[in-house]
């Protein structure tokens, strides 16, 4: 079959694309006829072995590969059609159209992707295209994840930082759907998007520093490495809620004092991923309230580009790798 791959960790050039071997479905597993995957930060950072947060390289270094990349493939976050079921497989069958993560075991920028039948795979929304459908999966299950640990309540103030992203995106919407009043921070050129998919408030950090307005929020949800933390939990009204899809190791330390001897709460999580919570992004997909942003497709042929234009951040929304 074909497939992206990379046998060396650097620049987005070291993408090829191969004939590899099909992979064949264990009794357990489903295999899945990959239509579209999501090119996403995280598959850059692997491929580059480089991110914004450096306090877990070494114990993941040794995970992944020390000298060479284990898994070749990358991509985590799909959507296809089920093509074959291990005999022990009760949930699924063939021909299913499906969406879902891959986690850590990548793998979907192939043709083929064989993966545990209780791996976070659902049918995919009735209401979208295939293309649309592999951009929820990551930006949906972290946006839906931490802002459910906020505890949201309508006509509350909301900020996300990096809202334009792959996460932000999402977390735009959900916070709406959960009633509040969202200001939206990023970069200029994705002020027109990020209003139109329901931001009440646009502030571009280029021109000017939020922690610094003098406003202040009930959430703040930060996925922007390398933020102040004091500024960040500063900006928090009283009772407020610090979430952070990206802390620094000492951010950690300080959000348990933060939690444990003040009025206001600062959380970190790894986004669990769970069916129940991908299920829920799939009914708001189909009620309306959740759409894909979607920048540009590209077929496999053009990974390193796309790669690139993730890398660069000039998209306006999701980039999609079409396999079919
Ligand atoms: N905790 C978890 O479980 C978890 C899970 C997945 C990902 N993550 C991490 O979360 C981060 C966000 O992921 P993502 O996929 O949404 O990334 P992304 O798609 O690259 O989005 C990041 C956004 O932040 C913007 N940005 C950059 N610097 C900024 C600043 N100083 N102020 C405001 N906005 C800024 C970027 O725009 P411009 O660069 O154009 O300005 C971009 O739109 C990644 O670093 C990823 O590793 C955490």
């Amino acid at each position: 079959m074909k497939a992206i791959v990379y046998h060396e960790y650097g620049a987005a050039d070291v993408l090829r694309v191969m004939e590899i071997e099909k992979p064949v479905a264990e009794n357990d597993e489903i295999r899945i006829r990959v239509h579209a995957v999501e090119a996403t930060k995280a598959d850059c950072e692997m491929r580059g072995f480089q991110f914004a947060v450096q306090w877990f390289w070494l114990p993941l270094r040794i995970a992944v590969g020390i000298t060479r990349p284990k898994q070749p493939v990358l991509g985590g976050y799909f959507s296809g059609v089920v093509d074959s079921v291990g005999k022990d497989v009760s949930n699924f069958r063939r021909g299913d159209e499906v969406f879902g993560s891959a986690g850590l075991y990548f793998g979907a920028y192939g043709e083929y992707l064989c993966l545990p039948a209780s791996y976070t795979i659902v049918s995919k929304p009735a209401n979208m295209n295939f293309e649309e459908a592999a951009a929820v999966p990551l930006g949906g299950l972290n946006a839906l994840h931490f802002l459910r640990k906020a505890g949201i309540r309508t006509g509350e103030s909301v900020l996300i930082n990096g809202a334009g992203g792959s996460i932000g995106s999402f977390a735009v919407q959900i916070a709406k759907s959960m009633g509040a009043e969202v200001t939206a921070v990023d970069s200029g050129i994705k002020c027109d998007m990020l209003l139109r998919i329901g931001a009440d408030h646009f502030i571009d950090y280029t021109r000017e520093d939020f922690t610094r307005s003098g406003r202040s929020y009930d959430v703040i949800f930060n996925m922007v490495a390398n933020s102040s933390y004091s500024s960040c939990v500063n900006s928090l009204k009283p009772g407020g809620r610090y979430l952070m899809g990206n802390p620094r190791l000492a951010d950690m330390l300080r959000a348990v004092i933060t939690s444990t001897f003040t009025d206001k709460t600062a959380l970190f999580a790894f986004a669990g991923e769970t069916e129940d919570e991908l299920l829920a992004l799939k009914s708001m997909v189909e009620a309306g309230e959740l759409t894909s942003v979607i920048d540009k497709i590209y077929p496999p042929e053009q990974a390193v580009e796309a790669h690139r234009r993730v890398e660069t951040e000039q998209r306006l929304g999701i980039v999609i790798i079409r396999m079919i």
